[in-house]
């Protein structure tokens, strides 16, 4: 029997039900919204917002996904956006009626076919020393023209946005990009990303050109009541058994957080012959640990010296207060090197603060690594 936990995209059988924040994200799209979808690494973003554009495509939308990880470059990012909008203006369509869909809309963007025995590619050519503010304009003028005469609804997923900040004209294009979006009421958009600061950055700085133009919603772990007799219900479907206090305990070892709840279940699932325990689960912890390990060091070795301190306290002790006396003088930590590094830290998401104002590592089991 094959594993049935997995460690990529979540689809279909293996996607566990995340009701609310399907229904709550979907009336943003069909309201018209612009919504920041944020979260950490590995909690969901990209599975959640694959179901969502499912769902819109079969209700007529038309529906583009762009995944910005990684661009290079600002023709690599026109390249990409074009190319997703592209597929998303031809879908359904065949190799004749493609053609016909596309003419008319763009100037500087050229379509070019591909055609292959399973189908075809379609894909966008552009001169590559035009301005990007050109080409830019051209696409998203042209997709609303398109949206316009075919009396349409469209959504948009840019996945990893934050990468666009990376690139040299970055400002130039966000200021383009919001330009275009504000007048496009047919159009809503997703921002998808996991750098909190540079996200909250880009949407609350006054003198950026996103400020206030989007709905946030933080995505959470999967509700521990859907997620629990999700895993109870993998290993049945497969022959094996996993009673729900145990499943519960596979949930609460990792906080809930998804990729982690998968992984966990997927070891469990392989030491178990026939019922999973406790003891398997504590068996599969030691090695998720060790599997773990390297990414933890890798990040370990990049850190300064105060920062590895003050990550290390709030292993220990998540605390609401960080820089209370107490908190310093258990920790040995001074005020100003605490303050700097916690700093530090927030902005590479690796400590958040939790619902309760709490500060705690982002990822539970580098916090249990760091315990050890
Ligand atoms: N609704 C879900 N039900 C079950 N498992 C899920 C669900 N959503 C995500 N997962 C699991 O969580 C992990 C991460 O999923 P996904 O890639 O969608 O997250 P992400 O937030 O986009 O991650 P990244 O930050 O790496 O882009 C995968 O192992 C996936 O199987
Ligand atoms: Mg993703």
């Amino acid at each position: 029997m094959r594993n049935p936990f997995t460690l990529g995209i979540a689809q279909k059988n293996d996607f566990c039900n995340r009701k609310k924040e399907i229904n709550d994200l979907l009336q943003h799209a069909k309201n018209g919204d612009n919504t920041v979808l944020f979260s950490p690494r590995r909690y969901g973003k990209s599975s959640l917002i694959a179901r969502i554009i499912e769902q819109l495509r079969e209700e007529g939308y038309l529906t583009v996904y762009v995944d910005l990880y990684p661009i290079t470059s600002e023709q690599d990012f026109i390249s990409r956006f074009s190319n997703g909008i592209f597929k998303g203006i031809g879908r359904g369509a065949d190799t004749r009626t493609i053609a016909d869909r596309l003419k008319n809309i763009f100037s500087r963007l050229v379509p070019s076919l591909e055609v292959r025995p399973e189908g075809y590619n379609i894909s966008a050519r552009f001169d590559r020393t035009s301005q990007t503010g050109l080409l830019l304009d051209d696409l998203l003028d042209g997709l609303y023209k398109y949206v316009k005469k075919e009396k349409l609804r469209a959504c948009i997923a840019l996945d990893e946005f934050q990468e666009i900040t990376e690139l040299p004209d970055s400002k130039k294009i966000e200021g383009i990009l919001r330009s275009q979006i504000q007048f496009h009421k047919e159009i809503s958009y997703f921002y998808i990303g996991s750098r909190r600061r540079i996200l909250t950055d880009m949407f609350t700085d006054k003198n950026r050109a996103f400020y206030k133009s989007a709905f946030s919603y933080t995505l959470k772990e999967i509700a521990r009541d859907e997620f629990v007799p999700f895993i109870e219900a993998k290993f049945r479907k497969t022959g094996k058994v996993c009673p729900s206090e145990v499943a519960a305990k596979i949930y609460d070892t990792v906080r809930g957080y998804p990729y982690y709840v998968q992984k966990l279940s997927s070891i469990a699932w392989d030491i178990t012959i026939r019922k999973c325990t406790d003891e398997i689960v504590f068996e599969s912890y030691t090695l998720l640990l060790t599997m773990e390990k390297t990414d933890f060091e890798g990040i370990w070795g990049g850190l300064a010296l105060i920062q590895k301190s003050v990550l290390k306290a709030i292993a220990k002790e998540p605390t609401t207060s960080p820089y209370s006396r107490e908190f310093l003088e258990r920790h040995r930590l001074s005020i100003g090197g605490t303050q700097k590094a916690m700093d530090v830290l927030l902005s590479r998401d690796l400590i958040e603060k939790d619902d309760e104002g709490k500060y705690r590592l982002t990822d539970p089991v580098m916090e249990a690594w760091l315990r050890e």
